[in-house]
């Protein structure tokens, strides 16, 4: 019976924590889908596709030296949180003809962690 309650006294913290709206830390993870093709944070290069260092709030088509596809480029799209999310949800509904071959990430909560962990980067892909 003694241990059942210590236990629990150990578990209530955990337990009365509010789930957070955005969890930088779970969308690093879901950033391992990305990697394959961009890199973010200091010293980031361009791969299969461009690096996402400041990417929130920055122009589509803006990477210097990055050979976007022309739909990416004319698409006049600036990514905010909300344009990035429909982007991500499906890539080539949002920007038909884009060469970003990736199916697309359909759960809200997912986004909104993967949101957060790319925010936290500056242009420069220090941490803020
Ligand atoms: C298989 C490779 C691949 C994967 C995986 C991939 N991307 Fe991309 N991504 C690209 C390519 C290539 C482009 C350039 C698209 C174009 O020019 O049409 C791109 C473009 C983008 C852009 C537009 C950038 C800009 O400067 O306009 C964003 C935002 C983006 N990707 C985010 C992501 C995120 C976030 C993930 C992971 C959830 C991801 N991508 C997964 C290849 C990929």
């Amino acid at each position: 019976m003694r241990a059942i309650l210590s236990s629990l006294v150990l578990l209530l913290p955990f337990l009365s924590q509010p789930a957070a709206a955005q969890d930088a830390s779970a969308g690093e993870r879901s950033f391992a889908k990305c990697r394959a093709c961009h890199q973010i944070g200091e010293g980031a290069r361009n791969l299969v596709g461009p690096e996402l260092n400041g990417l929130i709030g920055r122009h589509s088509g803006a990477v210097e030296g990055y050979s976007y596809s022309a739909a990416n480029k004319n698409s006049g799209l600036t990514w905010d949180e909300a344009t990035f999310a429909e982007y991500i949800k499906d890539p080539r509904t949002k920007i038909p003809g884009t060469k970003m071959i990736f199916a697309g990430i359909k759960s809200e909560k997912e986004i909104k962690d993967l949101t957060a962990f790319l925010k936290q980067f500056d242009k420069d892909g220090k941490k803020s």
